[in-house]
């Protein structure tokens, strides 16, 4: 857990004449240090760099002088991550497979192990289209994310799969808004955003994939969380009831209504979650219920696949 300082006592990062970028970037990392921000110089770095639109390679060789605007920018964004602001807030933006995801309050940021939820949906994308798994009278492919933020899923699987048909829905009002400028900021126009509660938006649809990154923190550990996440990201993004397991059961019980036959559904895990939202899915019919580890080999994504529905019985007349 992360401890700040109260904002007022963190000395405020001064700029004089002819103030080489080195110079400001030691100044910043110093009021961060100040302010109790534990990764204080790669922080720095990030937003004295930003205000002054370079990158870090071309930053340290260059070491320019910093021209009075830039100086006024870069105090201002690190007096924003002083108060405690995530430096992705505080930039705007985040990079997301390749994707420039903006971000601000009311929306998660997305995490990197949410990266790894997309490339294994993208891989079984990829073998439905394939035609390794039959999909008759299924084309293009359908793919749903619940719970979609700030669109990072959905979008990064439309890019990938340009002829997939792809939908996000969220219960958020702030959320959706990003969603919908990331897709635009991307050139992305086969997603298109839902505002409701799970599945609502979608009744009588059906997908071939399901993805969802939930709220799944249990209630009690939510006081122990990074001020950082508590204080600024949203809780309903967060808050995954008493044993973090509400949506899980939500959305297991519903998904099998609104997959296609053979369908695939993708659960991002809590750190601990991984035996319990197997065994829920194996009760609710799925079949092949397997667990990913991620790279800290940690279970984090749930796959399971919908049970290919058994041949109507037609009667003979
Ligand atoms: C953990 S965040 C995931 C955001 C994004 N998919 C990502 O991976 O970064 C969970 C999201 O679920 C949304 N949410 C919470 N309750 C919901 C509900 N009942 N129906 C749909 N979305 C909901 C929140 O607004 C939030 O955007």
């Amino acid at each position: 857990m992360v401890f700040y300082r109260p904002a007022a006592s963190f000395p405020c990062c001064r700029v004089s004449h002819n103030m080489r970028l080195l110079d400001l970037l030691r100044k910043a990392t110093e009021s961060l240090e100040a302010a109790g921000i534990e990764d204080a110089l790669p922080d720095a770095e990030m937003l004295v760099f930003h205000a002054v639109g370079m990158d870090r390679l071309e930053a340290y060789v260059s070491n320019p002088e910093v021209k009075s605007p830039d100086a006024a920018r870069a105090t201002r964004l690190i007096r924003r991550r002083a108060h405690g602001e995530p430096v992705q807030y505080v930039i705007g933006h985040i990079e997301f497979l390749g994707l420039t995801i903006n971000v601000g309050k009311g929306v998660l940021i997305p995490r990197p192990e949410t990266e790894l939820l997309v490339e294994e949906a993208i891989r079984t994308a990829r073998n439905m289209k394939a035609g390794i798994r039959p999909r008759a009278f299924r084309d293009p492919l359908s793919i749903l994310d619940l719970c979609t933020g700030s669109g990072c899923i959905a979008l990064a699987l439309a890019k990938e799969i340009p002829e997939a048909e792809v939908y996000g829905s969220d219960v958020s009002k702030e959320a959706l808004p990003y969603a919908r400028k990331n897709a635009k900021i991307n050139g992305i126009a086969n997603a298109r955003f839902l505002q409701g509660s799970l599945f609502e938006p979608f009744r009588g649809r059906k997908f071939d994939i399901i993805t969802a990154n939930p709220p799944y923190v249990r209630r009690d550990e939510l006081d122990s969380l990074q001020r950082e996440i508590r204080d600024w990201e949203p809780l309903s993004a967060i808050d995954g009831g008493e044993d973090g397991m509400d949506y899980y059961c939500q959305i297991l019980s519903s998904a099998g209504e609104y997959l296609n036959p053979d369908g695939c559904i993708f659960l991002e895990l809590g750190y601990d979650q991984a035996g319990a939202v197997q065994k829920l899915a194996q009760e609710q019919g799925f079949e092949d219920a397997a667990v990913i580890n991620d790279y800290a080999g940690i279970g984090r994504i749930l796959k399971a696949r919908k049970t290919r529905r058994p041949l109507e019985y037609i009667p003979v007349m």
